[in-house]
């Protein structure tokens, strides 16, 4: 869990040197935060000739094998960050031109929804603002790097809230989406499904270098005489990370937020190879393991409420392999029906509407940004932790039986190259 606090300790920062940013109009990006307004006009008006959209939109990504950023930085130096500054200021506005070429393919009535309109404005400033970044010349020094770092902080906090607005956009419009395949659910769950899956994929991929790039930073420090090598961490890369001490301080915190609904929530029994550790990026898997067990915690608290018996703990099973690695969480919460199965993955399928915060304890990915809505009951979880699992070369698998239990399979592929085919980020 100590890059979550990490994270943590960034956002906070971030606000400093956004306020900085605003306050001072000597400083490279401070004409950034008073031009918003000016950029959202423009973006709007840009929306059909954009030329240098669309021209990005056409490149490749470059997407990094996960095990380069282990070796990239193993022993990090300035230039590992100016070359890490480089590769994100030429690849981050061909990742968002796809991004915003995504938006502009979906249906207006879609797009045009004030929540999802605020989301692809969101991006195709921050495409403006990283593109023109030194007016569009390569950074080569120190200080051009530094400046660019904090741009990259900057743009990280302002989209911490895009899942909420996605959501938030896509809920309200789905009226709208049905009428378009007039009325044919499974097709208008299609379209939903296609454009979220990638776009939160993606988005994934953007904020992992983004937030590999400002970890490496901080490892490097500001003065190289006196950087002080960290064996246990590269960037966004835990070099020894331990999946049984992450589950147990997500259970550990889901729990005590139940506390306050509930007189003794189920405990959480860990088993298999809970000594393992390895080099892992945790960010991603964190934030799906958080997803699994709110659904578990809540299954079981509701399906034995009622008895005065102890509740059943929910067990979980580490199983770490050559090529990959499994964690199971299996819950005694009554399982599901064969209708409520069919829907899991199903974006906005809940069972939990009208009953808000569900032990939510945040997006870790928004950079535990405090003023994030909770978003347990808006039925996001699974679908958003599947796609995940699937992007980092793994899966997420449910198998329940109904009236008994759920048993969670999450399955991650290592990054490291000397077991087997990794991922790309
Ligand atoms: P949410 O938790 O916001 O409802 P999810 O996508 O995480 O959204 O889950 C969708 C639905 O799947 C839940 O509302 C619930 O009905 C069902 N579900 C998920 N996990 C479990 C579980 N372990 N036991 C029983 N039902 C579950
Ligand atoms: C996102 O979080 O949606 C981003 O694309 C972040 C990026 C602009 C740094």
């Amino acid at each position: 869990m100590s890059l979550i606090k990490t994270v943590a300790q960034q956002a906070r920062r971030t606000n400093v040197v956004a306020s900085k940013a605003s306050s001072s109009s000597a400083h490279p990006l401070g004409g950034y935060n008073e031009n918003k307004a000016q950029l959202r006009r423009e973006t709007t008006a840009q929306y059909y000739r954009d030329h240098d959209i669309h021209n990005a939109a056409k490149k490749d990504s470059v997407r990094l094998k996960a095990a380069a950023l282990l070796f990239t930085g193993r022993i990090p130096s300035d230039i590992d960050l100016i070359r890490s500054a480089q590769y994100l200021q030429s690849e981050l506005p061909v990742r968002l031109a796809h991004r915003i070429k995504g938006f502009r393919s979906l249906p207006f009535i879609v797009v045009t929804n004030p929540h999802i309109l605020k989301v692809m404005e969101q991006y195709i400033r921050s495409f403006k603002v990283i593109s023109s970044f030194n007016d569009g010349r390569m950074v080569k020094k120190q200080d051009q790097v530094e400046d660019f770092t904090h741009l990259l902080e900057i743009l990280l906090d302002d989209h911490g809230s895009v899942i909420d607005d996605l959501t938030q956009g896509f809920s309200s419009c789905h009226d709208h989406v049905l009428d378009i395949f007039d009325g044919d659910e499974g097709k208008a769950h299609e379209l939903v499904q296609s454009f979220l899956d990638k776009t939160l994929t993606s988005r994934l991929g953007i904020r992992l270098l983004a937030q590999h790039h400002l970890l490496l930073k901080d490892q490097i420090g500001k003065n190289s005489r006196y950087f002080i090598p960290r064996h246990d961490r590269i960037g966004i890369v835990e070099s020894r990370w331990k999946p049984a001490k992450d589950i147990e301080a997500i259970a550990r915190k889901i729990r005590e937020s139940w506390m306050f609904h509930c007189d003794n929530p189920p405990r959480v029994k860990l088993n298999g190879h809970t000594e393992a550790e390895f080099p892992y990026i945790p960010i991603g898997v964190d934030y799906i393991l958080q997803e699994v067990f709110k659904n578990a915690f809540r299954a079981v608290i509701e399906a034995h409420s009622n008895s005065a018996r102890q509740m059943p703990p929910i067990d979980v099973t580490i199983a770490v392999n050559r090529e990959d690695f499994t964690i199971r969480i299996a819950d005694r919460g009554k399982g599901m029906k064969s209708d409520v199965i069919n829907k899991i993955w199903r974006y906005h399928f809940t069972t939990a509407r009208g009953r808000s915060n569900y032990g939510g304890v945040g997006d870790l990915l928004s950079m535990a940004n405090s003023n994030e809505k909770e978003l347990a009951g808006y039925g996001i979880g699974l679908p958003i932790s599947k796609a995940y699992a699937e992007y980092l070369g793994g899966n997420l698998e449910i198998k329940s039986m109904s009236g008994i239990g759920t048993d969670v399979y999450l399955t991650l592929k290592h990054i490291d190259p000397h077991k087997g085919h990794s991922f790309r980020i």
